[in-house]
């Protein structure tokens, strides 16, 4: 089929909120709407199309999506044919109550609906407003082609699994993104190495609980580890990571493929959420503080140089100073490289919505304390890079001339002198600085 010529084109403006999983939908819909005869924009006031893919994990996500619509209301005004919708975890959530409480709205696209866009799309250009937020039982990703040919950045997400089983009492993505469900192995497979035929040498799987992936291969079922060996054997694919994961799903063959799969990179995301024993029964976690830490210990055996990366809510209903020491005290005997915290706050219709808050002013100094922590921390692990040899991706031109910026097999940014550096080139260097954010290195 020939190419729409650009100048024909409408324009498709996505705001994309939330986790990365959300970065890699967005891409996935503006390939879908390119078939339907859209080119994205990075101007809203240029749009045919705005879509908002929301993320509703943060406090009061819904009324943050309101509110944006409310400032669209102007656009519209001015473009009466502009089409706006809404899609992502708030779009599952609130269904149809956005088109009632914000009448502008002509789309509403749960995550599990994507592939149906550009049939949606047409309905509105119909005047007909169109709502799908089913969990069909087709595969999203078989209906989702990508786009041929384009050229890729080297480092890529690609999801593997979606949604999750554990019911953790805080969390909204068992509601919104529904049951656990793993994308069998051949599609993965044939994905990547489209990606990296584009371009790609990196490529993070995805998952709200991605080692707990099983994806069906040959009549059986494989697991995380299983399709980590079969990318392996794919040629210029030279590093694969993975997130998030749960501890409990940690199992054997994922932490040993951390010991003997050269291209498994030394990182991990694994979320622990609290120190505090009682705290992680309130949550549903189904780890304790004790086996979360014999699972590190493990890990580490099997790649002593392993960064590792958390979550942590502070403040969780009932947490106590105690519960929160113990917090801090986990946190001083794992070791962090990175990480993320948060302030609990309620989502309606989760178990943990229905318990009495923690004092406001208490969680605030309790988040300041534990992020004080894990940023010191955090440098003194950065700081210890200095002299070490580490492989580095080269993502882009740095803001110097000659310089060169990429990720480190730990995840950290650092800046290198390299001016016949290409994107996309893997460089052996020697690091000599670290300043805030990032390292800075010199060839070896
Ligand atoms: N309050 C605060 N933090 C939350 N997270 C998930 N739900 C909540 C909530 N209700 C955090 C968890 C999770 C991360 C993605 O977001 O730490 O691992
Ligand atoms: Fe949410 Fe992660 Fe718990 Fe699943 S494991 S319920 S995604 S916090």
């Amino acid at each position: 089929m020939a190419e729409t010529p650009s100048a024909d084109k409408k324009k498709l403006f996505i705001k994309t909120y939330g986790c990365q999983m959300n970065v890699y939908d967005s891409e996935r819909m503006a390939e879908a709407m390119d078939g339907a005869g859209y080119e994205t924009t990075d101007t809203p006031g240029d749009a045919d199309m705005i879509l908002l893919n929301t993320c509703h994990i943060r406090e009061k996500a819904a009324e943050k999506v309101y509110s944006e619509l409310g400032r669209m209301k102007a656009l519209k005004v001015d473009k009466p044919d502009l089409k706006i919708g809404v899609a992502g975890c708030v779009a599952q959530a609130e269904g149809a109550e956005i088109m009632r409480r914000q009448p502008i709205v002509d789309l509403v696209v749960g995550p599990q609906a994507y592939h149906r866009l550009p049939e949606m799309e047409a309905k509105t250009q119909e005047g007909v407003k169109a709502l799908d937020t089913d969990f069909p039982e087709e595969d999203k990703f078989e209906k989702l082609k990508r786009r041929p040919k384009a050229k890729r950045a080297p480092s890529a997400f690609l999801t593997v699994q979606e949604g999750c089983d554990k019911f953790c009492a805080f969390c909204v993505v068992p509601y919104t993104r529904g049951a656990e469900v793993s994308r069998p192995v051949d599609r993965v497979i044939t994905e990547a190495q489209d990606l990296v035929e584009r371009g790609v040498r990196e490529i993070t799987l995805l998952g709200q609980n991605v080692n707990a992936y099983h994806g069906t291969h040959s009549g059986g079922d494989m697991t995380l580890a299983g399709l980590i060996w079969e990318l392996d054997k794919i040629d210029g694919l030279e590093r694969i990571r993975f997130t998030t994961s749960h501890p409990n799903d940690m199992m054997d063959d994922l932490i040993e493929a951390h010991g003997t799969c050269s291209k498994l990179m030394p990182y991990l995301h694994l979320p622990v959420q609290s120190g505090s024993n009682k705290i992680l029964k309130r949550m549903n976690r189904s780890h304790d503080r004790e086996s979360y830490i014999k699972l590190i210990e493990r890990i580490r055996a099997a790649r002593p140089d392993l960064m590792l990366s958390g979550d942590f809510i502070v403040g969780f209903p009932e947490e106590t100073e105690q519960d929160f020491q113990d917090t801090l005290d986990l946190i001083k005997e794992v070791t962090y490289g990175q990480a993320y915290s948060f302030k609990y706050s309620t989502r309606p219709g989760t178990p943990a919505a229905e318990r009495p808050l923690v004092d406001e002013a208490e969680a605030n100094d309790r988040l300041q304390r534990l992020q004080a922590l894990l940023s010191t921390q955090q440098k003194e692990i950065q700081d210890c890079m200095v002299g070490r040899e580490v492989n580095v991706l080269y993502e882009k031109a740095g803001r110097l001339d000659g310089q060169m910026v990429g990720k480190s097999d730990y995840l950290h940014a650092v800046y290198v002198a390299d001016p016949k550096g290409q994107i996309g080139d893997i460089k052996r260097v020697r690091i000599v600085e670290s300043s805030t954010n990032s390292l800075g290195g010199v060839l070896v």
